[in-house]
């Protein structure tokens, strides 16, 4: 049946599509064909679809979400797809100020909640002298008995957000700055594997294109491929990028200048 919604949008639900997934297109993604998976020997594939793997939660403190499709035939798992990034509406949540975001990040040891512990080890750490005690002979490795007022160490913890970091390259503003632009919505494939008795039945394709389409539907973001790919998994995205029925195209990562192939129904 081919449907047109009420944004001009064009899909089309085949004689296999089951029916739970048609109810579930209640935003259908604009671009091309909603289509039922079969492997290779003609079996259909179902899949299930979770918001965040319960097994994978180590990034949840760091912003990072790990969705996650799982492939079944019948109710034999054969493979799973996740995809990993950090949704912008957990930024501010996880990362009131610049400095929650390097206390999560970049390894330094403070404690957040304390802002006197992390006025000492920041500008430890940062090898610089609090703004406030510049020429008094103080060194950033001598602040243990230091402890100005709130409002000293506030300001002191201000300019450091702008002073230039030689272990980051840069400052800690600016690093974050360049997390937020680069890495917030930047879905990617954090993992897939398909079981190695059902391999090259066009279930790993099956799961990128499934869990390309359920990003774009539920989440609104395209999904782009991983920046560290097994010969076998960029064997298969080159095949997609072949393949006029598979919306992808390349994304060319501003940081490093790398070409990072990206499945987008949106
Ligand atoms: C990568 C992986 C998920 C691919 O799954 P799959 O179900 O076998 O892939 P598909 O059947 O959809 O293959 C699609 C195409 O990719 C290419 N391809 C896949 N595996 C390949 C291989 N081992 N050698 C050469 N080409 C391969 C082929 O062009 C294939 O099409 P074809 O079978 O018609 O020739 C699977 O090999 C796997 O689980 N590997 C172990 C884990 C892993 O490497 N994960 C990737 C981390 S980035």
């Amino acid at each position: 049946m081919v449907y047109l919604d009420g944004w001009g949008r064009i899909f089309v639900i085949g004689p296999d599509t089951p029916k739970d997934e048609i109810l579930k297109m209640t935003t259908p993604p604009k671009w091309g064909v909603y289509r039922s998976w079969k492997t290779r020997s003609g079996k259909r594939l179902r899949f299930e679809h979770l918001d965040q793997d319960p097994d994978d939660m180590k990034g949840v403190n760091k912003g990072y979400v790990v969705r996650k499709v799982n492939a079944y035939v019948g109710s034999e798992p054969l493979g799973y797809l996740k995809i990993s990034y950090v949704p912008s509406n957990r930024v501010s949540e996880c990362f009131p100020t610049v400095w929650h975001w390097v206390e999560a990040m970049k390894g330094w040891c403070f404690d957040i909640e304390d802002l006197a512990d992390s006025w000492r080890k920041c500008h430890h750490y940062a090898m610089k002298v609090p703004k406030s005690l510049v020429n008094t002979g103080v060194r950033s490795n001598g602040l243990a008995g230091h402890e100005p007022d709130v409002e000293t160490m506030q300001a002191d913890m201000d300019a450091l957000e702008n002073h230039y970091v030689y272990s980051f390259g840069m400052t800690p503003r600016e690093l974050f700055e360049e997390f937020v632009r680069d890495r917030v919505d930047y879905a990617f494939v954090d993992y897939i594997r398909v079981s190695e008795d059902w391999l090259r039945q066009g279930i790993g394709t099956a799961l990128y294109n499934e869990g390309a389409r359920w990003l774009a539907e539920r989440f609104r973001l395209p999904l782009h491929g991983s920046g560290l790919q097994t010969p076998e998994a960029a064997a298969a995205w080159k095949k997609m990028g072949e393949d006029e029925t598979m919306p992808t195209r390349i994304h060319k990562r501003r940081t490093d200048g790398r070409e990072i192939p990206v499945l987008d129904y949106l």
